[in-house]
């Protein structure tokens, strides 16, 4: 892994990634999260602030290790217990059914494998657990999804591997999970990296 990827790239995801126009999209999703709890891809810890008293303990799975040292810092100064995890979705060291809740956003878009990541997912979900998700990806319009389809390999490259074309609901309801609460909304900015997807899904 070459210099951009290891230090250029998680330095630009947490600059993204602190913008205070997703704020609220974390407190929903993340304030939701109950008992022990696996957030996939923590990067560098925004979410650990907005985990409530319903949260016993998060555990926090990261490949990066330029972001587990920024979210170690944050882990610190968090209200619940937080363990980092050095690892990657597609292959989760946890035991099945383990989990109350797993918490993801904006990390389905740069898993490599987002379905072998997602099956991983249900598998350390206890039954009648919950995925809480937020992510971009897909638009429904036809004219910018095109567009999406157009960039994706040149923005891929730049951005780390995130990709913009990803239909989340789909990827999730094709994994073994059923999709209880599904909202999309569009933040500010370029129609091709804006339109999100917040929900909340149990395994089948
Ligand atoms: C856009 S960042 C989002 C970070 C964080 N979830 C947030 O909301 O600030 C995407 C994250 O996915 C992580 N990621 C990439 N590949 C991964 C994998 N195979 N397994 C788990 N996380 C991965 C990246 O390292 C990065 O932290």
């Amino acid at each position: 892994m070459g210099f951009y990827q290891r230090h250029v790239i998680p330095c630009l995801t947490h600059l993204a990634m602190s913008q205070s126009q997703l704020l609220p999209f974390r407190q929903h999703v993340v304030g939701a999260a109950e008992g022990r709890v696996l957030e996939i891809g923590v990067g560098s810890g925004l979410n650990f602030p907005h985990y409530g008293t319903a949260v016993g303990s998060v555990i926090g799975l990261e490949p990066s290790a330029e972001l587990l040292r920024m979210a170690r810092t944050r882990a610190r100064t968090a209200a619940v217990p937080v363990t980092l995890l050095d690892a990657s979705a597609e292959a989760i060291p946890l035991d099945s059914s383990s989990m109350d809740t797993i918490v993801t956003t904006w990390t389905l878009c740069t898993i490599p494998n987002a379905s072998r990541a997602l099956a991983e997912m249900r598998r350390v979900l206890r039954p009648g657990g919950a995925l809480l998700f937020v992510e971009h990806g897909r638009a429904p319009e036809a004219g910018v999804a095109r567009w999406q389809d157009r960039l994706d390999p040149l923005w891929s490259s730049f951005a780390g591997g995130c990709h913009l074309n990803r239909k989340m609901d789909d990827l999730v309801t094709g994994t073994g999970f059923r999709i209880e609460a599904l909202q999309n909304s569009r933040l500010p900015g370029p129609r091709t990296h804006t339109y999100l997807y917040e929900g909340r899904a149990r395994p089948v």
